[in-house]
């Protein structure tokens, strides 16, 4: 027998023996994308999450390679929708012009996308509607497309999240045939259909206008399904696979861990972080303590790699 407390009398011991540490190279920090220029604009149900035009977008992302930030996921959302998302693969859309904007200010900044539909569609689903479904072949090409655009302006990795089938083979074929070997295809592998995205859809005005995403999203009840979608996806040509959300999910991130030899990644998602900011900001809890022990959480369950809207205030508090 042991006495165990005998490791934690002191700090320094403490730090000696931990199993699990955040640093800025773990994290992946969104931003939200608009048309135009002069533009910051808040998001209400996400307190200092902002909506940034690309001219504005570039002193933001300073700021956050200044805390240290190393990487950044970029969602745009356009001002025109229509039923087939043009402004998704518009060779002068607001995801393009940003990247071409930031990897013109600080090339070694990495920059991911997000590579879906909804934000572009006049009906909010992640894909081509066809008799009232959302049609899955028939979304392919647009999200191949879409890809594509984004690697021409230079982009590091390309996310996918649309949960259509096939469509990481899909894009890493068009990618290919276009000499973007080495962009990375980070696949939203294991997306469960989730009330935690309430938030993130007032920010990229992307809720469908109609029905919901459980026919391409995943059911939360099912767990054995997420190693399927990430073996597939990994057969398909994706480098790094992602579950979201994280803090509910575990589970599946820790089980995904020991069935994937490829990186992990852990999307903590809008709604995870306005809880924390709501309960913050009624000093019902203390903000900085509770992200890092998620976030901690999220990392000792598996994940190599975790998108975070916290990521920049993180990197303050991890000093
Ligand atoms: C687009 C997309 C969503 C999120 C990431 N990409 C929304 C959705 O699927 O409805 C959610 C991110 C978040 O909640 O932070 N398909
Ligand atoms: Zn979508």
């Amino acid at each position: 027998m042991k006495r165990y407390r005998r490791l934690r009398t002191t700090k320094t011991l403490r730090n000696l023996v931990r199993e699990t540490t955040l640093s800025a190279d773990d994290f992946i920090q969104p931003f939200f994308v608009v048309e135009g220029t002069q533009k910051k604009e808040s998001i209400a149900s996400m307190p200092g999450i902002f909506r940034y035009s690309p001219d504005i977008l570039i002193g933001a992302v300073e700021e956050y390679v200044k805390a240290g930030g190393e990487a950044c996921l970029l969602f745009g959302i356009p001002e025109k929708k229509d039923a087939a998302a043009s402004q998704a693969y518009a060779l002068k859309g607001v995801v393009p012009t940003a990247i071409q904007r930031i990897k013109k200010e600080f090339p070694d900044f990495l920059v991911a996308t997000d590579v879906c539909l909804c934000a572009y569609m006049d009906h909010g689903h992640c894909g081509v509607m066809h008799n009232q479904t959302v049609d899955n072949d028939k979304t392919l090409p647009l999200l191949a497309k879409m890809a594509l655009t984004h690697a021409e302006a230079g982009c590091d990795i390309v996310a996918p999240s649309d949960m259509m089938d096939f469509r990481v083979q899909r894009i890493r074929e068009e990618l290919d045939k276009h000499g973007f070997l080495n962009v990375v295809l980070m696949s939203y592998a294991v997306k469960y259909a989730s009330a935690y995205y309430g938030p993130f859809r007032e920010a990229a005005d992307s809720a469908p206008q109609f029905g919901d995403r459980r026919t391409y999203q995943m059911d939360y009840a099912n767990s054995r399904e997420a190693v399927k979608e990430a073996l597939q996806d990994i057969e398909e040509g994706a480098d790094i696979v992602m579950v979201k959300p994280a803090l509910a999910y575990l589970d599946i991130i820790a089980s995904l861990r020991q069935k994937v030899n490829v990186p992990v990644a852990a999307y903590s998602v809008s709604g995870e972080y306005s809880m924390i900011k709501a309960a913050a900001e009624k000093n019902w809890v203390n903000e900085s303590d509770i992200v890092l022990e998620s976030l901690t959480a999220m990392k000792r369950a598996g994940a190599d790699i975790i998108i975070t809207y916290h990521a920049q205030e993180a990197l303050k508090w991890l000093g």
